[in-house]
């Protein structure tokens, strides 16, 4: 069947968020679990990751409340029933196409940032005990900071388990036909009919890109802070 509607739904700034993240989680993880071998990495590594987790993060937030219409969590985040009545859908083989995430999708999304933004959050209370520590190590006293290492090294493995559930689902729908791969690669979705959740941009482009700069900047300075 010909492709009747294709829509922009991820601008350019949520492919490039998505890209950099994978990219700065990634190194964050392979200078830890694997100790940084065969290429030695020193800890200030991880953490330099870390910021770059932490600015990409600070945008992303921002964006999902300020941004483009399908970037809003507004958009992509639904009620339980409509969740529930996603899912059996997906198991049915009979889903609605959506342009933004669905519903299912939009509550994994919305995990997968809360974890991130704990995870890089809680590195900046933790010290090597050797010689690295990091820009807020001390700030809430010991007992607290050791907790926080627990959380740090607990937190990672459900990371773990989130990226794979992402990827499985990406693999889902991959197989039924959907290729949401290549949307996040080059911003457009094609669909037969009208998605479920298209819609309209209510803000004029010129807005955007001053509240895109405006998000850019706090980030920015979030990672500049944190790095010198
Ligand atoms: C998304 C970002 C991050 C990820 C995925 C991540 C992941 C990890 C992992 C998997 C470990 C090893 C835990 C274990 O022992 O099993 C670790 C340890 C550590 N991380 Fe992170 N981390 C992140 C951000 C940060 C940041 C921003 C900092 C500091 C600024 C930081 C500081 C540390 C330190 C100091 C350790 C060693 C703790 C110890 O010796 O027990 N991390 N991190
Ligand atoms: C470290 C690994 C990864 C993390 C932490 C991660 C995280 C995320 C996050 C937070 C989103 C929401 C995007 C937004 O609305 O801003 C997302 C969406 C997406 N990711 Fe990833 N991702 C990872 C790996 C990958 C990989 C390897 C691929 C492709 C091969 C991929 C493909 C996608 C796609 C296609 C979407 C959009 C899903 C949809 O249309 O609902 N991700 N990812």
């Amino acid at each position: 069947m010909r492709d009747r509607v294709v829509i922009e739904v991820w601008d350019g700034w949520v492919r490039l968020f998505h890209w950099g993240l994978v990219t700065a989680v990634l190194v964050s993880f392979y200078t830890t679990k694997t100790s940084g071998a065969p290429f030695l990495f020193p800890v200030e590594v991880h953490a330099q990751a870390g910021y770059l987790v932490i600015g990409l993060l600070v945008f992303r937030w921002l964006w999902g409340a300020l941004g483009s219409v399908y970037a809003r969590f507004n958009t992509f985040l639904y009620p339980p029933t409509e969740t529930v009545a996603y899912s059996r859908s997906l198991l049915k083989r009979q889903p609605s196409a959506y342009a933004s995430h669905n519903p299912l999708g939009g509550w994994m999304v919305l995990l997968m940032l809360l974890s991130l933004s704990f995870q890089a959050v809680s590195g900046l209370f933790l010290s090597d005990d050797i010689f690295f520590q990091a820009p807020l190590y001390g700030f809430f006293g010991d007992e607290v900071g050791s907790q926080l290492r627990t959380l740090h090294q607990l937190n990672s493995d459900l990371l773990i388990i989130l990226i794979g559930l992402h990827l499985a689902g990406l693999i889902v729908h991959s197989l039924m036909g959907e290729s949401l791969i290549a949307a996040m690669l080059v911003g457009a979705k094609r669909f037969c009919q009208q998605p479920v959740d298209a819609r309209k941009e209510s803000l004029s482009s010129t807005l955007l890109r001053l509240r895109a700069i405006g998000a850019l900047l706090v980030a920015a300075g979030v990672v500049l802070w944190l790095w010198f």
